[in-house]
Order: C-alpha cells, then sequence, then structure tokens
C-alpha cells in the first residue's frame, strides 16, 4: 500500500480505490454490543481512509437467507420478506445512530445478489468446480423437510440426558455424533426424524489447494490466521455442500428445480451485490474495476474470527474459480464478553443498540472500542467501569479539557479572534510530526496505540498549559498579548488532537469544525495552524459518563431479556450459537479451532501500561458465603488502601497473610462483584486451588513503589 510506505510529511499521497466491508449479519435480530466491535471498528478504518483523500466505498447489508431467517419470521407470523425488510428498517436506524457511515447498506435477497450468484455458479460449473452426489440426511416427516444438526435433540447416548443436541452432552460432556443420540426429535416438530435421500451440489474446494496455500501466506491474513488455516490445508480440503432443498429462503440454483444456494453461497456475494447496487446509481463507481482479475483497486473484509474458513478458503477459491479478483486484507477480530462474561441473554450481558443509545452517547462506545481494539485477534471485554473511567479521563478529562480552558478567555477577552503567534512552536511541531505515527496506526488497525499516542499528546498540551497558566496571566496588568497567544495555541494544539481523533468521533469533531469555524478537519489539516482566525461560541461537546446512566442501561438489557424470553422472539448472538446458521451438512472443515482465543504476545506499550505496585496486606478475612475468595485490604502507600477480593482462599488463611508485602496491579478498571466492588488484583503464581503462593517481593520494598 502506497501510504504506508510514504514519508509521513509527504504531500497528498497516490489516491487509492478501496473497497471496505463488514460482515453481513443475519436478519434474525437486533443489533448488538458484539456486531458493533466490527462496524465501529471498520468504519473508523473507512472514515480514517476518505479523511486521506483516498477514494473508499463502505459497503454492507443484511445476510437475508437461510433456515434461522425463516425460523424466526414464522415465530413473528409474518413472511421472511416481510421480516428482512423489518429488520433492515432497525438496523439502518441503529447504525446510523452510532455513526457507522455505509456508502450502501443492501441485502443478500436482492436482484443484484441474484445475478451475480447464478453467475458465480455457472462459471464454477463451466469450469468443472461443481459436482453433485446424492447424500442421505435427517428428515422432518411433519414439517416436509430436512434438518440441519442443530434441529435435532434427543437422549445423550452415555448418560441418557434428554433434550441434548446431536454433538456433545451439556450434562456429562460426552461428545458424539447426532446419528448416537437415543430418541431422537425435531426441534420444528417434535417428530422423529427419518433418513432420507437428495441430490446436493458441491463445490470442489480441493481444486484450489496450491491457490490457497499461497493465497493465505501472501499477506492478505496475518500469520496467527494462517497458521490455523494450514491445520485445515493439511489436512486434505473436502468438497463444500453449496445447495439446500425445499423449503428453503434463498434462491433456486438456475436449472435445478427445487435446490437452492447454501447461504453461505450468496452471502460473500452479497458484498459485491451491496456494491454493485451503489455504482448502478454512481458515477464514477465502476464496479468491473474493482472486481476484475488483477485490478489494482483494493478489497478489504472485517469479519470475526468464526467465519475465517467461509472468508478465506471457501470465498476466495470461489472468486479465484470464477476469474474475479480476490481480497485484498482479511481482518479479523476477536468476540466480545460483557464486563467479563460471554455475552448471552440469560447472563444479562446481552446488551443491544438501542438499550446502549437509550441511556448513553454512542461515541462513548466508539472511543471505548477503539481504545481497545489492535490488528491481533483477541476478544475484547465491554466493562462498563472501565468505560467511565477511559472517557471521562481522557475524552472529558484530556481532551475537551483543553478546549474550555482556553475558550472562555478567547471569547470574552478576545472577541472570538485567535492570535497570529504560535507560543509552544516546539510543542505544535510534535504534534503534527505525530500525524504520521497516528496514521500508520490507524492503517494498520492499531487503534488502541492511535488512541494511547493520541491522548500522551493531550497529556503534553494540558502539562504545558499547567505550567504557562493563563489563568495567573489572565489577572496581570498588561500580559493581553501573552494571554491571546497561550489561548490560542492552546486551541490550535486541541485542533490537532480531534483532526487525529475524527475517525473515532464523527459527531463531536463535526461539533468542533462548528466551534472553530472551519470548512473541514481532513489529515491534511494537521499540518497547519489557525492563525488571526475567527472562531465561535464554545458549546459542551461532550459530558462526563455516569455511573446511573451506565446502571440503568444494564438494568434494561436484562428487562429486555425478560420481555425477549416471554415474546419468545430469538435474538441473534455472535456468541450464542442456536441462532447461527448451520455452517455445514456435509462436514466441510473441521469445526473452527479458530473459536479457541488464539494464543498471544503484546507490545511493550501494552506491558508499559499495566501498573503493578508493591502493595502489605493490612487485613485479609473471609467473605461470607464464597468459597474461593478472600477480602483483602491493601495499603498501597500515601494512605491510600484498596479492597481486593482474590481467589487464594484454598491456599491462605487471613492470618497467614496479614502484614505481608505482594505485587498487585493498581490500574485493574474496579470491578463490581456480588461482594463489593474489587479495586486491583494480586499476583501469584501456580496451577490455583491449594497450589498458589502470592508474589512476595524482597524486604525493601514498601507500599507504593512501582514494579519496574
Ligand atoms: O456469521 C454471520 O453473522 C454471517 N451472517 C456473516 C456473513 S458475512 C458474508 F460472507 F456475507
Ligand atoms: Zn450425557
Amino acid at each position: 500500500m502506497s501510504e504506508q510506505s510514504a514519508a509521513p510529511h509527504s504531500a497528498q499521497p497516490v489516491q487509492r480505490k478501496i473497497l471496505v466491508t463488514g460482515a453481513l449479519p443475519y436478519a434474525n435480530g437486533p443489533l448488538h454490543m458484539g456486531h458493533l466491535v466490527e462496524y465501529i471498528q471498520t468504519d473508523i478504518w473507512s472514515r480514517f481512509q476518505k479523511m486521506r483523500g483516498h477514494q473508499c466505498t463502505f459497503v454492507c447489508a443484511d445476510d437475508a437467507h437461510g433456515t434461522a431467517i425463516s425460523l424466526h419470521a414464522e415465530k413473528l407470523g409474518i413472511t421472511p420478506e416481510e421480516s428482512v425488510a423489518r429488520i433492515n428498517k432497525e438496523r439502518i436506524a441503529d447504525f446510523s445512530s452510532f455513526h457507522v457511515a455505509f456508502d450502501n447498506y443492501h441485502s443478500t435477497h436482492s436482484e443484484e445478489n441474484r445475478e451475480l450468484s447464478s453467475a458465480v455458479y455457472l462459471a464454477l460449473k463451466e469450469n468443472g468446480h461443481i459436482a453433485s452426489r446424492t447424500i442421505t440426511q435427517a428428515f422432518d416427516p411433519e414439517k416436509k423437510m430436512f434438518l440441519a444438526d442443530r434441529y435435532i435433540k434427543g437422549e445423550c447416548p452415555k448418560c441418557g440426558a434428554k433434550d441434548q443436541y446431536g454433538d456433545n452432552c451439556e450434562v456429562c460432556s460426552a461428545t458424539y455424533s447426532p446419528t448416537d443420540l437415543k430418541n431422537p426429535y425435531s426441534t420444528m416438530s417434535g417428530a422423529t426424524p427419518i433418513d432420507k435421500e437428495s441430490e446436493h451440489f458441491f463445490f470442489k474446494l480441493s481444486h484450489f489447494d496450491a491457490f490457497l496455500k499461497e493465497w493465505t501466506r501472501s499477506g492478505t491474513i496475518k500469520e496467527e490466521i494462517a497458521n490455523k488455516l494450514a491445520e485445515w490445508l493439511d489436512s486434505g480440503l473436502q468438497d463444500w455442500d453449496i445447495s439446500r432443498d425445499a423449503p428453503y429462503f434463498g434462491f433456486e440454483i438456475p436449472g435445478e428445480s427445487g435446490k437452492y444456494f447454501y447461504v453461505w453461497l450468496d452471502a460473500p456475494i452479497g458484498y459485491m451485490a451491496a456494491f454493485k447496487n451503489l455504482c448502478d446509481r454512481t458515477e464514477g463507481l465502476d464496479f468491473d474495476e474493482y472486481w476484475k482479475k488483477d485490478s489494482p483497486c483494493e478489497v478489504h473484509h472485517f469479519i470475526g474470527k468464526d467465519i475465517v474458513n467461509f472468508h478465506c478458503l471457501f470465498w476466495p477459491a470461489m472468486l479465484h474459480g470464477t476469474g474475479y479478483r480476490t481480497p485484498t486484507t482479511v481482518s479479523v477480530h476477536g468476540y466480545l464478553t460483557v464486563n467479563g462474561e460471554k455475552m448471552s441473554k440469560s447472563r444479562g450481558t446481552f446488551i443491544t443498540a438501542r438499550t446502549f443509545l437509550d441511556h448513553l452517547d454512542p461515541e462513548y462506545l466508539r472511543y471505548y472500542y477503539a481504545a481497545k481494539l489492535s490488528s491481533r485477534v483477541d476478544d475484547l471485554d465491554l466493562n462498563t467501569a472501565d468505560l467511565i473511567q477511559r472517557v471521562n479521563s481522557d475524552l472529558v478529562g484530556k481532551v475537551v479539557n483543553i478546549a474550555s480552558r482556553n475558550a472562555g478567555f478567547i471569547a470574552k477577552r478576545f472577541d472570538n479572534q485567535l492570535s497570529g503567534t504560535d507560543c509552544a512552536p516546539e510543542l505544535s511541531k510534535a504534534f503534527m510530526e505525530a500525524s504520521g505515527t497516528i496514521a500508520q496506526c490507524y492503517e494498520e488497525r492499531e487503534f488502541g496505540k492511535a488512541m494511547r499516542e493520541i491522548m500522551a499528546l493531550a497529556d503534553k498540551a494540558n502539562a504545558w498549559i499547567d505550567e504557562v497558566k493563563p489563568w495567573t496571566v489572565a489577572k496581570e496588568e498588561g500580559k493581553d498579548q501573552e494571554l491571546h497567544d497561550i489561548c490560542s495555541t492552546g486551541i490550535n494544539l486541541f485542533r490537532l488532537l480531534m483532526i487525529y481523533l475524527k475517525p473515532v468521533l464523527p459527531a463531536m469533531t463535526e461539533k468542533v469544525a462548528d466551534f472553530l469555524n472551519v470548512e473541514s478537519l481532513n489529515w491534511a489539516d494537521s499540518q497547519h495552524l489557525l492563525f488571526n482566525h475567527g472562531i465561535n461560541k464554545f458549546k459542551p461537546l461532550m459530558t462526563r459518563v455516569e455511573q446511573a446512566k451506565v446502571d440503568a442501561m444494564m438494568d434494561d438489557a436484562k428487562k429486555l431479556l425478560e420481555s425477549m424470553n416471554t415474546n419468545a422472539a430469538p435474538a441473534t448472538c455472535q456468541q450464542e450459537v442456536p441462532v447461527k446458521e448451520d455452517h455445514a451438512i456435509v462436514s466441510d472443515v473441521k469445526k473452527s479451532t479458530l473459536e479457541e482465543p488464539i494464543a498471544d504476545t503484546i507490545e511493550f506499550g501494552d506491558f508499559a501500561r499495566v501498573d503493578l505496585r508493591i502493595a502489605k496486606i493490612v487485613n485479609a478475612e473471609h467473605v461470607e458465603g464464597a468459597d474461593k475468595l478472600l477480602r483483602l485490604t491493601l495499603d498501597v502507600g500515601e494512605e491510600n488502601t484498596r479492597n481486593v477480593f482474590s481467589g487464594i482462599k484454598a491456599a491462605y488463611s487471613p492470618e497467614a497473610l496479614i502484614g505481608k508485602h505482594t505485587v498487585m496491579v493498581a490500574n485493574l478498571a474496579p470491578r463490581k462483584m456480588k461482594f463489593g466492588m474489587s479495586e486491583g488484583m494480586v499476583l501469584a503464581a501456580g496451577p490455583g486451588g491449594a497450589d498458589l503462593w502470592i508474589l512476595e517481593p524482597h524486604e525493601g520494598a514498601i507500599p507504593g513503589m512501582r514494579v519496574i
């Protein structure tokens, strides 16, 4: 990519033509916090590219086909088309409230997608990559439809537990195949499934073995993903079943009556269809230019780690086998947890986009996710205490504070005019020079690093203001010019920070552009300052996050769960398998081992953010009702104490701990536990249980000392 190698301050880089996609969400439930990890991440990247002056197009669509979608509609008593249209409308409203700015949001149930899917299939067939054969499957004789494994339950063949799914027992953890279930029944009708034969169509994935081995190692995907895919590639690729029998909500396969494309065949083609729909009504946007073989344009997909095989094996093979270009990159993110728990309706951690919007500013979430995102496949925790702390301390306490500390003087004393002198040229230079590093972080999807760079600049600006003390200068006779220059410089530094934050905080940046009375805050604008320029009245840009509003949101999330349970309308959830579309009938690839967290290394900067301190255990006591926890009171120096719940009860009696020195993580976000707030973590080593030893520093280390 041209820019990454460009010198940080080079003039306008070559304009790139970039198509960006977020995975197409299933049209069977509300958008939730898990979805938003991906769309906010992708939107930040796309906005960044646009700010740089590139021609960037961001498309997405509802993934409208498959059994999960038609069952959802059936439960609501409406047709799949009606249900999909209803969800599409809600989605578009939710996305726009979160400032996710698609250039087009389409649907896979569209004419463009029907035509493209048929054309891809026919080209693959023509090129000898489609085979057909008869397979035997479970069939519901009452519903008159074939059943994917997840619609069959029965008794565990090992322990006899009732109502178990066909792959493992939730009671005794035995694993088995669906045909081993005793007294199986269809979850759709309760009928006993019978075996039935049917002709299916297969994509010969093995024809692309050599191509995929090379493609997965060509810089399109991260090495950790390529290594996972190598497990499948090395064990031999199997044919992929791309057809489903009627009744099925999808596109009928050309020339094959009663046979439909499996949803995962036409879903990724939906990326092309969404783009085509936009091209057809946009001057200068040419579908073929982007999708032709060896196109110089870029195509970037953003996806979750559970759908890597579809995007990094089947999809590039389909494109290659049809004669289209393949993606430039596929960026993979991890799952979301909420307050350390898997996102789930039963735990009350299932927060929909709407529930969040009912209580909180969407830009809180955008900033929080940005601060925690990296280019790696790590899972991300939405910790509400941490969100409050980060937004209040970084955005309100550091960034907005710079503007509010200076804007009042500019208004009252200088009629809203900025002066003609930069009185901190070294600092301004450092701010402008940071543009290259910050841009590189955005480009590489290291958003957390970008936010840290920006906040380090904000710290510098605040430290400078503390040093030059405009509030003192304001009281001194004959220092008007000095005050004017200081406050104008402060506003200029604030302006540069907002340019760098614009991809993350588009709404706040718009308010800032009004305040600064400027036409644009694009990346190139970071290379000059505003002198002798009239600005507008300062209005509040962002309010502090209030704990009460966060609590109200969490309460609503729990209430929504109750109403969902009574209405029996399931919501999609990334991590909750039952509402996901079946991945295949014939085992196409081994079930994704990518669902396990991928072992990780961290950058030095990540490590440096952990504030390790010496603490003295001044009290330790049992916690009523807790099997594993002790409540510790830690002296962390300067007369501060912390309350920490620690799972070391099996290893230590409270008396044995009192008076010991140990090491704690002092900047861990406070965590509300059943027994109270835990304000840090004590470090210990060992396999767990009774075999655990807290770290005890050598004498000489005193409470509050930093561990370096
Ligand atoms: O896993 C999912 O949520 C799918 N609906 C994603 C589809 S992405 C693309 F291939 F359409
Ligand atoms: Zn069992």
